[in-house]
């Protein structure tokens, strides 16, 4: 296919400074990027998933992100349109979908183009039964449960596995059950509230337990005290780790991608509460019961062959609600729906 003709001005959603989404995002015309080196791969933009990451850079309270005006946004599908001199397998006119390296800008998928790059982050052709949502907001969240589970989950090579997700209905925690469900012998227990619980049980957890509910929770602590290979937390928090660290086998891990600080990057916590943060990690990791684990990079070197197949094959599905779906200009309504934290499954921008 020949290259099409590319403008050279683009929509994008901008967070012009840091700052709540109405005072930070605005929907501007920016410079489109270009092809600069031999592995860049300029995408048209079809969706982009939206990570919780990026609304924490944009609110101000994650370190990274510098000097707005920033384009936030990691995953994205889209369609080929130009492409480096090295780059091999890919085509322009190809449906594709990844992630970037970095979903903190500067030129990041919230976007009408895309500068992606094969020798970073992650890129794969779409297959066709896969949609463009659906493929545009898999990276990230897909990526963290991989890494919390087979990166750092320690599992046990035989015998039956059991597996606890926290946070079980979003981004990650819908991801992470299905993942798990594809280890062979695994038992997975969905900790979620009850409104989400027939979604939860409906990707394949086993079981779920309400979250919401003293009594089952306290249940879930007294009746299976030592019986989990392995705790995947997508919430984070002292109270979680504290209730629940004893459900865990001798030898099974806490792995979490949050860490000691609920929500962590949703408030400004500072300085302090960094350090604070970071002892905590080590004083558990060094002094704690069970072995404790905390994901900070993504597996992107197993993106093309040992994640991507999953989608493939249908063995993991993207969990999309239409009321999640949003235009690319209305990118605002998308981050205050994450920033509730009370979405299911995945924020998508459509673009
Ligand atoms: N370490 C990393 O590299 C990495 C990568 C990706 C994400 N993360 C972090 O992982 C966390 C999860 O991300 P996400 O995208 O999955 O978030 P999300 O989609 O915003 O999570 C929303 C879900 O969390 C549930 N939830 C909220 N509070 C809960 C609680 N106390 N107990 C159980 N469930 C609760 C909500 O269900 P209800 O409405 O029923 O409460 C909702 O369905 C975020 O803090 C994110 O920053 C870290």
């Amino acid at each position: 296919m020949t290259k099409p003709t590319i403008p050279k001005t683009m929509h994008a959603l901008q967070a012009i400074k840091f700052g709540s989404p109405e005072e930070s995002l605005k929907y501007n015309e920016i410079k489109t990027p270009e092809v600069a080196h031999p592995a860049d791969i300029l995408v048209k933009v079809k969706a982009a998933g939206v990570n919780q990451a990026e609304a924490k850079g944009r609110a101000g309270n994650f370190p990274g992100p510098k000097n707005p005006p920033l384009v936030f946004g990691g995953d994205y599908s889209g369609i080929i349109v130009d492409k480096g001199a090295k780059v091999t397998g890919f085509n322009i006119g190809d449906a594709v979908y990844g992630s970037l390296k970095m979903p903190i800008g500067p030129n990041g998928s919230y976007a009408e183009y895309v500068l992606a790059s094969q020798d970073s982050g992650a890129i794969v052709s779409k297959p066709d039964h896969l949609s463009f949502e659906e493929a545009g907001s898999v990276g990230v969240a897909l990526c963290t449960a991989y890494q919390a589970i087979t990166g750092m989950g320690n599992l046990p090579k035989e015998g039956t596995k059991k597996i606890l997700v926290l946070g079980a209905s979003g981004g990650v925690g819908t991801f992470a059950v299905q993942y798990a469900k594809t280890i062979p012998d695994t038992q997975v227990v969905g900790i979620c509230s009850d409104k989400n619980a027939e979604l939860v049980r409906s990707i394949g957890a086993d079981r779920v337990v309400d979250y919401t509910s003293k009594e089952a929770m306290d249940a879930l602590v007294k009746d299976e005290a030592e019986t989990y290979d392995l705790i995947v937390d997508c919430v984070g928090g002292d109270d979680y780790y504290n209730r629940l660290v004893n459900t865990l086998k001798k030898e099974g891990t806490f792995s979490t991608t949050v860490g000691p600080i609920m929500h962590i990057g949703a408030e400004k916590i500072g300085l302090t509460g960094w350090l604070s943060m970071g002892a905590t990690i080590l004083g558990r990791k060094l002094f704690g019961a069970r072995n404790y684990q905390m994901v900070l990079s993504f597996p992107w070197d197993k993106f093309s062959t040992e994640i991507a197949p999953l989608l493939a094959d249908g063995k993991i599905k993207t969990v999309l609600k239409d009321s999640q779906l949003f235009d690319l200009k209305d990118g605002v309504q998308a981050h205050k729906k994450l920033e509730s934290h009370r979405s299911v499954g995945k924020v998508v921008l459509r673009i």
